[in-house]
């Protein structure tokens, strides 16, 4: 029988250290399958950025590389996943980080009537990580991530999505502050992966190899959740 597409929202989580490609990977995910990338990290740096009560408080926190209190980052997220343009399902990049966060997750979800469909796993080696968040660079005007050496855009210092000349670096994307982020990571988020494993929608996928080759693996993977047969 010829697949259809499924009319429930399909809801997906990017787990990974600091410089996995969870952004990276969620925007060409957005762009094959219409889901939306809800990035706590994006969020939050919109909530600096405006200087809200949320944002003055994580700001020190984030600067430092530490995980910004659940309180403030459910706050935040709670506000973002009531948007009508979730209609077809997000991609979670960065959030849940704590089994608190994964536990509040689940009841929201329950409450529309929806459930996460699988917890992706990338899976990375921290030194490789360090370079990968230290060469990193962003458009400032619609946010494409760049790298000096494994992403350029076609022409120098232009966006190849939006034609933007000014690119922007992350205040935590240095040496020292990646190794605080990489140390929260495996206290505090990769417990994570046994819990989406104890619910059975775990998929790990390597994510050390190039930007388009995984891309392809996370096609696949989401392209078979997309479909009801
Ligand atoms: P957040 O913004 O989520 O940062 P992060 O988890 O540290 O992850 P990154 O954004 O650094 O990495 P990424 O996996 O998105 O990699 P990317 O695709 O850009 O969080 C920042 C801070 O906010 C936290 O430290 C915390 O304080 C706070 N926070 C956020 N959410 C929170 C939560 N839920 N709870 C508490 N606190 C929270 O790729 C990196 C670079 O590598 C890019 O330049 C890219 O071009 C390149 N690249 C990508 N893939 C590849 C590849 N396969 N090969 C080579 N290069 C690649
Ligand atoms: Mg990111």
């Amino acid at each position: 029988m010829m697949a259809e597409t499924t009319t429930r929202p399909v809801n997906l989580i990017l787990l990974g250290p600091p410089g996995a490609g969870k952004g990276t990977q969620a925007r060409m995910l957005e762009e094959a399958f219409g889901l939306v990338q809800l990035s706590t990290g994006d969020l939050l740096r919109g909530a600096v950025a405006s200087g809200t009560p949320a944002g003055l408080a994580a700001k020190t926190v984030m600067d430092a590389g530490e995980l910004v209190s659940d309180e403030i980052v459910l706050a935040v997220l709670k506000e973002r996943l009531d948007g009508p343009d979730l209609a077809k399902g997000t991609i979670l990049d960065g959030f849940p980080r704590t089994e608190a966060q994964a536990r509040a997750l689940d009841t929201l979800l329950a409450a529309k009537g929806q459930k996460i469909d699988a917890a992706i796993s990338l899976k990375v080696e921290d030194e490789a990580m360090i370079a990968r968040v230290a060469g990193r660079y962003t458009c400032a005007a619609c946010g494409e991530g760049y790298h000096d050496d494994f992403k350029q855009p076609r022409e120098e210092g232009m966006c190849d999505k939006c034609g933007g000349m000014e690119m922007k670096r992350r205040a935590d994307d240095n040496a020292e502050t990646v190794r605080t982020r990489l140390q929260a990571y495996h206290a505090q988020t990769a417990p994570l992966i046994e819990y989406y494993n104890a619910r059975g929608t775990l998929t790990e996928v390597s994510a050390m190899g190039d930007i388009t080759v995984i891309a392809a693996d996370l096609d696949a993977i989401v392209g078979k959740l997309t479909q009801v047969s």
